[in-house]
């Protein structure tokens, strides 16, 4: 009811302003890589793995991807992340030293669940769930789970629950990098300090609301736009894409920037808004030059710039400066102002953004 929502206009808005604190709660009483956060015998099954593949759907998806980026990178342990619904159906090669790790917010999304039973039927026992839902089917059915904090989540379009995600699986990544020999006590601590300040550096990105609404008034009256990440930040692309899409139904894609000139830029012209993730990171210079495709074509860019990266405003550039550069967690700051510039739009094309049409909050049926 509207008690519930406080200051807020809807549980999404709510949602989202709640992660500073849903976050904290996520890292409350982590004092360093703990294996048994993940369950009574986690140890013994990270020693026995030498693969993870993930199995997700929606924005659990993307979380997953992300985690391929952060452990194969601090890990290196390959990473494969697929589609529930494609994985169950497949025929793809089993591997018993595989740690199978289920993505959900909800613990009930049925081509999940069926994936995961696929993934044991072919022989691969080593199960864990990164979910939100302690009593849910998903924490019954896999050996080990990580619970995230993000509380009950009403809000179709997932936000707090996918930060909360991020979180556990970059603990995940720490602790397999750790059982692998791989992180050094240094590195352990670093990590732990930059995930200790999250809060305050989401709090700080959510203080970015007023200029987002502003760029939310423009994106209102497009029918299209597209998304560019790269590294890290490229399913942060795809899950600003698919919040923005989900809400506001603005036809938006994400690509990889790479990719760009492979086909996108074709649709480049002074209607489209290009969404640009960029962070200061070592595939910066190469991003500015996907910038100056878009803009040789017209193509209006809206870039989230991180404070250090020297990416000015300009004729058809707007920026937005992050507010610090955040390294590997980097993509857990940038999606929280994706998330922002989705809502706004939709809240501007007065949409019903806590219940966007044909859409579920959790998909229990295949
Ligand atoms: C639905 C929801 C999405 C969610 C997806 C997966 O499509 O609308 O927000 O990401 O299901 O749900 P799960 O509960 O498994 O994370």
């Amino acid at each position: 009811g509207a008690a519930e929502l406080g200051p807020y206009r809807h549980f999404m808005q709510k949602e989202i302003f709640e992660q500073p604190r849903v976050i904290g709660d996520t890292l409350d009483g982590v004092t360093g890589v703990m294996p048994e956060l993940f369950g009574d015998g986690a140890y013994q099954v990270f020693k026995d793995i030498d693969r993870v593949l993930v199995l997700a759907c929606g924005t659990s998806y993307y979380a997953g991807l992300t985690a391929k980026y952060w452990i194969e990178s601090i890990a290196k342990l390959p990473v494969n992340v697929e589609i529930a619904s494609e994985y169950r159906y497949r025929d793809s090669v089993p591997h018993p030293k595989t740690l199978v790790v289920t993505i959900s917010q909800s613990g009930e999304t049925a081509d999940t669940l069926a994936a995961l039973k696929h993934a044991r039927a072919q022989g691969m026992e080593h199960t864990l769930t990164i979910c939100n839902v302690s009593t849910s089917a998903m924490v019954r059915e896999c050996k080990l789970a990580y619970i995230t904090r993000a509380g009950v989540e009403v809000g179709v379009a997932s936000t707090k629950a996918f930060t909360t995600q991020l979180v556990g699986l970059f603990l995940l990544t720490m602790t397999l990098a750790q059982v692998n020999g791989r992180l050094s006590e240094e590195e352990e601590a670093a990590h732990l300090k930059a995930l200790r300040h999250l809060p305050a550096s989401v709090s700080a990105v959510l203080a970015l609301e007023p200029q987002i609404i502003a760029w939310a008034d423009e994106f209102a009256r497009k029918e299209n736009a597209l998304f560019l990440g790269r590294g890290l930040h490229y399913p942060i692309a795809l899950e600003g894409a698919l919040k923005l899409k989900e809400i506001s139904y603005i036809h938006a894609e994400a690509y990889p920037a790479g990719e760009l000139k492979h086909g996108p830029l074709a649709l480049v012209t002074e209607e489209m808004p290009v969404v640009t993730i960029a962070p200061n990171d070592a595939l910066l210079e190469k991003l500015k030059s996907n910038m100056q495709e878009v803009r040789a074509r017209g193509g209006q860019l809206f870039v989230f710039a991180d404070v250090d990266s020297r990416i000015q405003s300009s004729d058809g550039v707007h920026v937005i400066r992050m507010p610090e550069h955040y390294g590997q967690l980097s993509p857990i700051l940038h999606v929280v102002s994706l998330q922002l510039l989705a809502y706004h739009s939709a809240l501007a094309r007065g949409t019903d953004v806590d219940k966007p049409r044909n859409l579920a909050k959790s998909v229990t049926v295949e």
